[in-house]
């Protein structure tokens, strides 16, 4: 609130593949005295916000065997309505107060899929019911938000799950087993862009010809964020608005981070800088459609020190051509849109003379003299660079990373766990960085963050921030 992503691997087959992952470490796994549910009772599940991304969230959770959907809480009439139809069942419970499902007995667990500003306030008053929440992303709208629902997940013991549901993929397992293999060195860099170009895209989705004060409770909706008379294009196309979204860095830049951080175990940036502009969709909305940001993330004693660079055009009129490379001192691993490609590259311990090189502008002795030492110094083994090699991995064709996402969160609801994949401390360290991507926009400025302890520094607190330029006089010699 305001105040605040086989055919084969060369020599591995895909099912060898997956079970050499099946045992990558969960970020979180703290059992608890929770009430576990028996493995064979249904899940009750409700969903609060039933609307693009409600409708999704749902459908791929009953997906899931034993997931009984109880009942559904939206703040539109029509959603209410067509939920009944959607989910085959007239009897469904509809409200537009979803505290009345919190205080019902048979609800085990909750998707929260409202507009952002309502993330934090109705996962806090779920996890305090004593229900379960699978909740969207980014986790939070504020990064001022994000350690009361941490201390609201820990003092619940209940399972929490934030839905960037692509790191529940294969092909994010598979990136994960590749670095920590290191098969790519070191990483020095990481881009990912997200380009979009239609009406759709950017986030103009269609508003119900019947929407009016009467048909959608808009006070509501409001809740904290500045009160202001109904306004249909702030209700249905939410995004556009700071007061209750998190404009392409909390709604797109949180998903290639959300990857980053799964696939390296990386805790997050300790430097935000980005910086955009509204090019194009210039509708009213108060949020950028074209912004890029670098992250500089620091040396850990697991990791090198790198860079992130990210990207989202919503007005890219030319060929989009998204890509979201890991780049490290022995090679690459880019994700396409069925798997990815690790492609390993090593450079041979000889530097090499020759081609664009000074070699030729020496005088002609100097020349010879240089060669002899160069002979001398790097016998031949030193001289060869191993050959390129490319090796792909394809998803299974079937696969349903979202499906999967809840199976985790479900598996972990029966077992009593609150070792989910994406936890919300995991998810606090994505929310929080993208969120610092809009603070940078808007103050014009860089954002210092601790990504151990989850906080954010003062200018002159930041360690690693580089040292102050001497004064003019102090640089004359
Ligand atoms: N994981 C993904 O790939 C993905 C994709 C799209 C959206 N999302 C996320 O899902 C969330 C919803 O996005 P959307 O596109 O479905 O938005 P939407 O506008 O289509 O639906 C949001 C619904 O929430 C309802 N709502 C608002 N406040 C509420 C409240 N207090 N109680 C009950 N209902 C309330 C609204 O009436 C609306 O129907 C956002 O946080 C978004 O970032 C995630």
């Amino acid at each position: 609130m305001r105040s605040s992503r086989r055919k084969f691997i060369k020599s591995l087959s895909v099912a060898s593949a997956l079970l050499a992952t099946e045992g990558v470490a969960k970020p979180f796994n703290i059992i608890r005295d929770l009430k576990k549910i028996n493995p064979n009772d249904k899940i009750r599940l409700a969903t609060i916000g039933i609307g693009i991304q409600g409708h999704f969230d749902t459908q791929a959770a009953l997906r899931n065997p034993d997931i009984e959907l109880v009942a559904v809480a939206d703040l539109y009439d029509g959603r209410l309505e067509q939920a009944k139809n959607a989910f085959k069942n007239p009897n469904l419970f509809t409200t537009r107060d979803f505290r009345e499902i919190l205080a019902r007995k048979d609800v085990d667990a909750v998707i929260i899929a409202t507009p952002d500003h309502w993330h934090d306030q109705a996962t806090i008053a779920a996890l305090n019911a004593g229900k379960s929440v699978y909740c969207e992303k980014p986790m939070v709208h504020q990064i001022s938000e994000g350690k009361a629902v941490i201390d609201a997940w820990k003092k619940s013991g209940k399972t929490m799950q934030v839905g960037s549901q692509r790191i529940s993929s294969a092909s994010f397992k598979e990136a994960k087993r590749m670095i920590e293999a290191g098969e790519i060195g070191p990483i020095n860099f990481i881009e990912s862009s997200n380009d979009r170009f239609s009406a759709i895209g950017a986030w103009n989705y269609s508003i119900p010809l019947d929407a009016s004060p009467k048909t959608v409770d808009w006070d509501k909706f409001l809740s904290d964020a500045p009160k202001r008379p109904f306004d249909a294009k702030r209700f249905f196309r939410w995004r556009n608005y700071r007061d209750y979204g998190t404009g392409v860095a909390g709604d797109l830049f949180v998903h290639l981070i959300t990857g980053v951080h799964y696939v390296t175990g990386s805790l997050g940036p300790n430097r935000i800088f980005s910086s955009g502009n509204l090019a194009y969709w210039k509708d009213g909305r108060d949020v950028p459609d074209v912004m890029s940001c670098i992250m500089d993330y620091p040396e850990t004693d697991k990791q090198s020190a790198f860079q992130m660079v990210l990207r989202v055009n919503f007005a890219n009129a030319g060929k989009i051509n998204d890509a979201t490379r890991i780049i490290g001192n022995e090679g690459e691993i880019r994700f396409t849109g069925q798997g990815l490609t690790l492609t390993k590259n090593k450079l041979a311990k000889a530097p090499g003379y020759g081609g664009y090189d000074s070699l030729f502008t020496f005088p002609e002795d100097t020349q010879q003299e240089y060669i002899k030492k160069y002979d001398a110094e790097w016998p031949p083994e030193t001289r060869q660079k191993e050959p390129v090699k490319e090796i792909k991995f394809e998803s299974p064709k079937d696969e349903d990373e979202h499906r999967m996402h809840f199976a985790d969160f479900f598996d972990n609801v029966r077992k009593g766990s609150q070792g989910t994949i994406e936890d919300p401390v995991f998810g606090f360290r994505a929310a929080a960085p993208v969120l610092a991507c809009n603070e940078s926009y808007f103050e014009n400025k860089v954002v210092h963050w601790d990504p151990v302890t989850m906080t954010q520094k003062a200018e002159g607190q930041a360690k690693g921030a580089p040292a102050k330029k001497a004064s003019a006089a102090q640089n004359k010699e």
